[in-house]
């Protein structure tokens, strides 16, 4: 099993909607996925059509350990497509799990039990490096970080790098960065390709071929609580998607561990 954290400090830099479709890319594909919404802003959750005030559980009661993960786990009604949601509940979690011992293992130890269900998890995390990405990262055995096509996108990624470093360092020696994905590129400007140039040079192993297209239909898509696979398949979008999941695929094959 694969766990993959979607993590970026920086805010709206396209970790829920490359988290949701690329989980959809992988279930089309066959993989028993599930994705955990670790955002207590839950746009994950209501990205997949799940209306959040009906939740009966949650990350949050995973996290704090008051349900066990696969009793919290629900179909999003796509085969192999599994969510465990989040609502503003989990908020709390990042206060009353700083009185708890091994805070930022809660999540890993929790998720355990869901090895044998899953080929693949994708941690969605907020936009902060704080005890739920911390969480995160020390479930997962590989970070992919959304990057967006924009002038300071650089900006705030060394310190993600630092976090990530720090983590291998002291908690989960395992974690790994999976590659760069550049979001809401739009081509016609000489800023993206800029920034797509820049951030070759930094990450020249790193950053994944695939260029996610800007594009209205992305944004619209979670609105009908749907994959940009299912609102506009022909779409350059829903392309791009599909091509990522290749090669998040392939990287993890080149490297012996898929
Ligand atoms: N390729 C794209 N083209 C156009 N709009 C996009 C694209 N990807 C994401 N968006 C839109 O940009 C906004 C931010 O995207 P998203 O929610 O995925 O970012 P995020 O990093 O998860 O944000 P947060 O940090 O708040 O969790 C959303 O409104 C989303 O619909
Ligand atoms: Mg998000």
């Amino acid at each position: 099993m694969h766990v993959i954290a979607l993590a970026n400090q920086k805010g709206g830099v396209g970790k829920t909607t490359t988290a949701v479709n690329l989980a959809g890319e992988l279930a089309r594909r066959k993989q028993r996925v599930l994705i955990i919404d670790c955002d207590p802003q839950g746009n994950a959750t209501t990205s997949l059509g799940i209306a959040k005030r009906d939740l009966k559980a949650t990350t949050y009661d995973v996290l704090m350990g008051l349900s066990h993960a696969e009793e919290v786990v629900l179909p999003t009604g796509r085969s192999g497509y599994d969510i465990i949601p989040a609502s503003e509940h989990l908020a709390g979690a990042m206060v009353e799990l700083t009185a708890v011992e091994e805070r930022e293992w809660q999540l890993a130890q929790a998720l355990r039990p869901l090895e044998e269900m899953y080929d693949w998890i994708l941690l969605d995390c907020p936009p902060s490096l704080g005890l739920l990405t911390l969480n995160a990262l020390c479930a997962a055995s590989h970070v992919l970080i959304p990057l967006q096509c924009e002038y300071l996108a650089l900006e705030g990624l060394a310190q993600l790098k630092g976090t990530i470093d720090r983590v291998r360092e002291h908690l989960n020696s395992r974690l790994s960065i999976i590659g760069v994905v550049m979001t809401m590129y739009d081509g016609r400007t000489n800023l993206a390709q800029q920034v797509v140039e820049e951030v070759r040079r930094h990450f020249p192993h790193r950053i994944f071929n695939t260029l996610i297209p800007r594009s209205v239909r992305v944004s619209e898509a979670p609105s009908y609580g749907q994959l940009i696979f299912e609102y506009d398949p022909q779409s350059r979008a829903a392309q791009s998607y599909n091509a990522l999941a290749d090669e998040v695929l392939r990287r993890l094959v080149e490297k012996g561990s898929a």
